[in-house]
């Protein structure tokens, strides 16, 4: 630490492929029964969202040759391509973020922070009703990947704290949980909230919070908390992901209030659900950290640098970089 101003450098979404990855082509629409949704999925995939999921390792290679001294780093979850959609319990995923943490290490060791998202753990795919959370996944984060679901790093004037969003929001994804496990994630979640509730009780009056959060949907369950509540207005930003392009961010903020869709499945049950409570995100100031690859319509991807004066005196300054779109062999 020591240096003032700090250099902290954000990214979110690597979604990296292994090679176990790379071998599920169209994961995601064969885990669709139904023959209009799956083209409708794939459409949406092709056009829309990205054609080629597998196709994007190079670009953490990219950030790594730029970004070799950051103070420190940040990466706000999603390390995977989650193809079996229960997060790093499965193998293939497990590599994937294996192989993804490597390269992080190697380039930054000690410097690195990850938070949990929703890849992670699992969820449950679109449209299909594949997959959820599973609590192997969450004892192989800790225990296999060697990352904590909760972090909280003292920083000058400011508290970084990353929470795990899927977990903070475990009411929405209780439907993709086995029933088996409920009792153990109802008491994860107690544990995780009464952990945030510990450290924003910490922060001093005169103090700052930098949260990092990937999933905003979880943002109103933070506001439930009284401790988060009573000291929102020392968070300076909210850092999520999940959302991969600025579009997609302006576009729920449209769509806040909506109410929530019950005919899709849980996946879209669950994303119009968070959209009703998103008019509260702005509580937390919000600040997009998209995927690195963005999305296949805006090729906007990138990652944010972030300026810190650790007195507190100067608002914390954030730069957007860019990252090339290229194509991968497969397209
Ligand atoms: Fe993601």
């Amino acid at each position: 630490m020591g240096t003032n101003p700090f250099q902290l450098l954000i990214l979110s979404d690597i979604h990296y492929a292994g090679n176990k990855e790379c071998l599920r082509r169209d994961h995601e629409a064969r885990a669709i029964e139904n023959p209009a949704l799956r083209l409708l999925a794939r459409l949406y995939r092709h056009w829309f969202w990205l054609r080629d999921p597998f196709a994007h390792n190079h670009l953490l290679e990219e950030v790594i040759s730029r970004e070799r001294h950051p103070a420190m780093v940040v990466v706000n979850g999603d390390l995977s391509c989650d193809t079996a959609f229960v997060g790093h319990s499965d193998e293939a995923s497990f590599e994937s973020a294996s192989d993804c943490l490597k390269r992080l290490r190697t380039a930054y060791g000690e410097k690195l922070w990850v938070t949990y998202g929703d890849h992670e753990l699992g969820k449950a795919s679109l449209f299909g009703a594949r997959g959820g959370l599973r609590c192997a996944s969450w004892d192989r984060c800790e225990q296999g990947l060697n990352i904590a679901p909760f972090w909280h790093r003292r920083l000058g004037a400011y508290h970084c704290i990353g929470v795990a969003s899927s977990v903070v929001a475990l009411r929405l994804f209780l439907p993709e949980i086995l029933e088996s496990e409920r009792a153990r994630w109802l008491s994860l979640r107690d544990e995780h909230v009464e952990r945030i509730r510990a450290a924003f009780d910490n922060v001093q009056p005169q103090e700052r919070v930098l949260l990092f959060c990937h999933d905003p949907s979880a943002l109103p369950f933070l506001l439930e908390i009284p401790s988060v509540a009573g000291r929102i207005s020392q968070v300076e930003h909210t850092v999520v992901g999940h959302l991969h392009s600025q579009f997609i961010l302006r576009l729920s903020r449209k769509l806040a209030g909506l109410p929530p869709i019950h005919f899709l499945g849980n996946s879209v049950r669950r994303m119009s659900s968070a959209l009703r409570n998103a008019r509260l995100w702005e509580h937390f100031r919000v600040l997009l950290c998209p995927s690195l690859a963005g999305i296949e319509r805006f090729k906007d991807g990138g990652y944010w640098r972030a300026t810190l004066d650790l007195t507190g005196n100067v608002p914390v300054v954030f730069h957007f970089h860019p990252l090339p779109w290229r194509r991968g062999i497969d397209n």
